[in-house]
């Protein structure tokens, strides 16, 4: 589509330039609409509203579509591995040997936090939760290596694999503070995945038994949460690169973002969801009719996506994984069986089938972590260390980007119009 777009107001016609991606989806660029009108657009939620041209993660929700740099998500999941796909997206391409062997170095030297910042986790009260002590701490590293505030573009592939590796590090010992467990320190000889079950599960003289089954599993939990495109928490990490915060910064407000219910938080949410369901000895129907209730705030967690209105690409490998999982440890889970029913029952359901509601990454991501032994509280942890690579190539493409301009949205005002000060005696 080459077309131009009139938009009619007051009796004149303002033609808005369009700009179509590669995968033609097409958008009106509006920036000269307030010049020329003095109106502005109002999109709550921004189901309309494009913020940016990306060339990192094509999604078409119709047709459950989600590929990286081209690639689809089904493919590098059956072929390639977190590392070499956080690779792939910060870096654009897939890597050869050598820049792999160099990325993987790179992660492997940044791996230990400052022995300094042991003694910030001391500090945090035993219910702090792993997503406010995450946050936190990645921010905190910052102060640790001023370079990442002052010579940021130079060094950004340092930063980068500072931020990617220690990411997990701050993860498994906020774990080990939560527990009343000593920090396990990470091994340069384990690979990215295997490491951090290493400082999750180990203990002082004792090595956790790596389970490849368990390091796959995660590794590719990791590797379809690496990136979604300009959801609520990459759009956050956008906005605050924006103002050329730093990258440590900016993953912390990403990471603030992702902690919600509707977002990262929805893994969490799933798992309590199902344990109550079968906590309460339903089989999930009751639930269900409450959910469709309107006179209650319910939801279906790990249902609906404001993009996916098919399927969610991501769902149906996790699905199989978590089968596959659970056989291979010969283990089962009740909650898995609920989680089928509820997923049987809703997609025959006219609610769910009529909002195209269908389940999400997160439906079944949690019976694998729980399979693995992480608790529930770092469900929403290991979102933000997998979604860690997308945030990166999304802040480096904004700092790369000429054209990049600080994120200002406007607003509709809709208070009170001038009014004049009441002193506190004329108040009543
Ligand atoms: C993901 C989500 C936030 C998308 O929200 P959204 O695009 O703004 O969609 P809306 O909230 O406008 O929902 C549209 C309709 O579907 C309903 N709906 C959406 N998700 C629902 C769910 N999980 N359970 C029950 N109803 C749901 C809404 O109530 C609304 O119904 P209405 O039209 O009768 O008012 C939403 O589907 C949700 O809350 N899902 C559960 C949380 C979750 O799993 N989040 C992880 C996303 S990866």
């Amino acid at each position: 589509m080459t077309g131009k777009a009139e938009l009619k107001l007051d009796g004149k016609t303002l033609t808005l330039p369009t700009v179509v991606g590669s995968e033609n989806e097409v958008g009106i660029d509006v920036t000269n609409l307030r010049k020329e009108t003095g109106a502005i657009t109002l999109d709550p939620g921004y189901g309309n509203t494009g913020s940016c041209e990306s060339a990192i993660t094509f999604i078409d929700g119709e047709k459950g579509i989600l590929r990286y740099r081209g690639y689809d998500i089904a493919e590098l999941a059956e072929k390639s591995n977190f590392i070499e796909t956080a690779y792939l997206l910060i870096y654009g391409e897939l890597p050869d040997h050598v820049q792999l062997e160099e990325f993987s170095s790179l992660l492997t030297e940044n791996q230990m936090l400052h022995e300094g910042m042991r003694f910030h986790f001391e500090s945090f009260p035993p219910t702090a939760h792993p997503m406010a002590i995450l946050s936190a701490m990645i921010n905190a590293a910052s102060s640790y290596h001023p370079n990442i505030i002052h010579k940021r573009e130079e060094r950004f592939p340092y930063h980068a694999a500072r931020l990617m590796s220690q990411v997990r590090t701050i993860a498994a010992f906020s774990h080990r503070k939560a527990q009343g467990l000593p920090v396990i320190y990470p091994k340069s000889s384990l690979k990215y995945t295997a490491n951090f079950l290493h400082m999750m599960f180990s203990h002082p003289g004792e090595d956790y038994e790596l389970k490849p089954e368990l390091i796959r599993a995660l590794d590719l939990i990791f590797l379809l949460h690496a990136d979604h495109e300009q959801n609520c928490s990459t759009s956050t990490v956008r906005m605050v690169a924006s103002s050329r915060a730093n990258l440590f910064a900016s993953a912390s407000a990403g990471v603030c973002a992702l902690w919600g219910p509707l977002h990262g938080g929805a893994n969490q949410a799933v798992l309590e969801m199902l344990e109550q369901i079968h906590d309460e000895g339903d089989d999930g129907s009751k639930f269900l009719a409450a959910v469709k209730d309107k006179t209650t705030d319910r939801r279906l967690m790990g249902f609906g996506h404001r993009v996916y209105k098919n399927f969610d690409p991501r769902a149906l490998i996790i699905k199989e994984q978590c089968d596959k999982v659970l056989s291979q440890l010969h283990k089962s889970d009740p909650l898995l069986d609920i989680a089928k029913k509820l997923e049987q029952i809703a997609l025959k359901d006219d609610y769910f089938v009529s909002r195209k509601l269908y389940p999400n990454v997160d439906f079944y991501s949690g019976i694998i972590m729980r399979a693995i032994g992480i608790p529930l509280d770092m469900f929403t942890v290991m979102f933000a260390i997998g979604r860690m690579p997308g945030w990166i190539a999304n802040y480096k493409e904004v700092m790369e980007d000429p054209n990049s301009r600080i994120s200002r949205p406007r607003q509709i005002y809709t208070g009170s119009t001038l009014r004049n000060y009441t002193p506190m005696e004329a108040r009543g």
